[in-house]
Order: C-alpha cells, then structure tokens, then sequence
C-alpha cells in the first residue's frame, strides 16, 4: 500500500513503517473545493484533519459578521484535534481557500493512535507548541505595533513562509488580498489599502499583478 503521501506530514516523519501503514488504513483521504467549510465554531468536532496540498484558513467570526483570521495552514499541517482532544466545541470556522487535498481521522482512531503511541504524542506536542509560539507572536505584535507595522510584519512572514527570491534579493509571492489583509491584522480594508499604497510610495513593495514584491531594505525598516 502507498504510504509516501502521510510522510508529507510531519507528525508523521520518521515513525516506523508499521505504524504508518496502520495508521494509513484509519485515514479517509479527500479532496474539497475552494470555499469549502470543513469545520464549523461551536459545533462538536468528531475529525481530525492533515493537509496535504492546498490551503485553509482559520478563522472566527463577531457578532457584527467580522472575521478575524487566526491562521493559515498549508501542506503538511494539521487542524481540528483540539475539540477531540479536550472535548469541546470546534474553537474555529476552517475554510478551504483553494481546491486542497487532505487526510482525515475519526475520534476514535485519532485517540487510539496517539493513546498508543508516545512518539506519536511527542510529535503532536510540538506542533501544539509551535502554534502556541505563533499564537503568541500575533498577540505581541497586536499589542505592541501600529497598524502599518503590523501589516509589514504579516507581508515579511509571508515572504519567508511562501516566498521566492529573486536576484536582486526581492521575495515574490502571490498576495493575499487586502480584506484578507484586513482580517488578519484587525484593521479594515480601506486602512490597508492606504497602508499598502504607502509601502509601495516609499518602495519597500512592488505590486505586480496577482504577486507582491517585498525589497530586501523593508527588513530593515521593520525588524
Ligand atoms: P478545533 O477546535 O477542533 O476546530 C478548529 C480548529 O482550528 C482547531 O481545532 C485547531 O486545529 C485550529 N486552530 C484553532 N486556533 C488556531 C490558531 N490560533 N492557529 C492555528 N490553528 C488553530
């Protein structure tokens, strides 16, 4: 049985061979549309999910229909353990945002698998670190930056995460859009329509079609 598609997921890398073919045989692998919601805040969560091509958004939305975007997942992450492991409400919407491919695993198989397993328990651990770690990172700067930083801030993360360099030392990458801007920075679309022509006026970005360039001096100015 092909298994090399779970090593894509980094709760899974290095595990014995055994284990993955079983833990293989629990998964569902499925493909959605962009748009799609797999997972809805305040319903009970009974799946767990693992990406394995495509994005997601996570996402929470106020009384006033404003969404706020928590986060956003790509190949190899995970999403939807936190209701199975503590028993509560999805804490999250979670939306596709392009067609994507993903891995499911029921309660039951999920708690077996990490029950039985201390590996296992250490690797979904650390990935719980590593998003309490970026949870924190969006707190700081919410607390502690102006909107304009706060947006720079978000374009340089971008750029490292997702970025292609370029000769001059310039990182493109396809940009998000400026709501999508808006509800990641707790600002709204027009400031970041305003806050985006102020970084390309003093030539820290380049907009160039569907892609935004960041220049090499914009770490500089916002480090
Ligand atoms: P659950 O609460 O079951 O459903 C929503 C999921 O969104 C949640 O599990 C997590 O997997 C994910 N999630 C919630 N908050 C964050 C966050 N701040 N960053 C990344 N993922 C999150």
């Amino acid at each position: 049985m092909d298994i090399s598609f779970l090593e894509k997921v980094p709760l899974f890398h290095g595990l014995d061979p055994k284990l993955l073919e079983h833990i293989h045989q629990q998964t569902i692998k499925k493909t959605y549309q962009k748009d799609t919601i797999l997972v809805q805040e305040h319903e009970a969560g009974e799946t767990m999910f693992m990406i394995l091509s495509g994005k997601v958004k996570v996402s929470n939305v106020g009384p006033d229909g404003k969404e706020v975007i928590l986060s956003v997942l790509g190949p190899g992450e995970i999403f939807g353990e936190m209701s199975l492991l503590d028993d509560e409400p999805r804490s999250a919407n979670v939306t596709t945002l392009d067609q994507t491919e993903m891995l499911q695993l029921r309660r039951r198989d999920f708690i077996n698998i990490f029950e039985s397993n201390a590996e296992m328990l250490g690797k979904l651990l650390a990935t719980l670190s590593k998003r309490l770690r970026h949870a924190n990172a969006q707190i700081r700067s919410l607390a502690l930056l102006d909107v304009l930083g706060r947006i720079a801030k978000l374009l340089l993360d971008l750029a490292q995460k997702e970025g292609r360099k370029l000769l001059d030392g310039s990182v493109v990458f396809r940009r998000p859009t400026h709501q999508e801007i808006a509800s990641m920075v707790g600002t709204s679309r027009e400031t970041v329509s305003r806050m985006i022509g102020e970084l390309a006026r003093d030539g820290y970005i380049k907009i160039s079609g569907k892609d935004i360039i960041i220049r090499e001096d914009m770490n500089k100015a916002f480090p």
